[in-house]
């Protein structure tokens, strides 16, 4: 089954841009990244966009359908009708290069701000041990493809990019929280957390959460966990003599 399906979609870059409206044939089973590589191939050989894997899997080709952050590559055509008018634009929080690409060098500034594993000094490789039981809980964010999604959704800096010095946005906050629910990690996170990586700018509103394709459930699983953390950390002082006395 064949149509002409109408799309809408960001022509520009730094210096501004506007919506141009195509005409592109859509097939049975398309994704809508498809026909934004029909739309290239056949009426706008200069559009940009990015893309990699075509199976969810690489984090490229993340962008707003419809005004919603989706990955281009897992977004079916079949979800639209035939007469639906399918806008695709580039992710709002982050500044645009061309189209439908956007730099997103924010987020790899935040992950190089988080200081790296660190196990005890004394352990030395090989003595890595530890059960099952021990990683299950962190080992579900370690699914992340790195699409942003979640950064570019969150409302602290989607149309705030003055909060950005000081929010590293859920996918960083989810790592912080990932290492602090590590076995070997005596690194000090919690007041990391709260101080230089904007824990409690997050109230919780689990955008983050519901735009994540891998269904990771980033707010319920590491992002209240770690203020839950946080909190004993600041406020009980047993708990807070116990991590000074035995770090954890
Ligand atoms: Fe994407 Fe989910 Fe990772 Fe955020 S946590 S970057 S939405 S895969
Ligand atoms: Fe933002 Fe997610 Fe918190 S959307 S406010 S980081 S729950
Ligand atoms: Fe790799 Fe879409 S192209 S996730």
């Amino acid at each position: 089954m064949t149509y002409q399906g109408q799309f809408r979609v960001w022509r520009g870059d730094q210096d501004g841009g506007e919506l141009q409206d195509y005409t592109v044939e859509v097939n049975e089973g398309e994704v809508v990244l498809d026909i934004i590589h029909r739309l290239q191939a056949t009426q706008a050989p200069d559009l940009a966009v990015r893309w990699n894997c075509k199976a969810g899997k690489c984090g490229s080709c993340s962008a707003e359908v419809n005004g919603r952050p989706r990955l281009l590559c897992m977004t079916r055509m079949s979800t639209f009708t035939e007469t639906d008018l399918i806008t695709v634009t580039p992710l709002r929080a982050f500044p645009v290069e061309k189209d439908l690409v956007t730099d997103v060098s924010f987020n790899y500034t935040k992950a190089r701000e988080v200081p790296s594993f660190t196990p005890p000094a004394d352990l030395r490789p090989g003595e890595y041990r530890m059960q099952q039981i021990d990683v299950e809980r962190s080992q579900e964010f370690r699914k992340c493809i790195e699409c942003f999604l979640c950064q570019n959704t969150c409302h602290v800096v989607r149309d705030h990019d003055e909060n950005k010095p000081a929010f590293a946005g859920p996918r960083y906050l989810m790592r912080i929280a990932e290492l602090d629910m590590h076995p070997l990690d005596v690194a000090d996170r919690r007041d990391a957390a709260q101080d230089e990586f904007g824990l409690g700018y997050c109230n919780i509103t689990k955008c983050c959460t519901e735009v994540c394709p891998e269904h990771i459930k980033i707010t319920d699983n590491a992002l209240i966990p770690m203020k839950e953390r946080v909190a004993d950390r600041k406020y009980d002082p047993l708990v807070w003599l116990g991590n000074k006395l035995f770090r954890r």
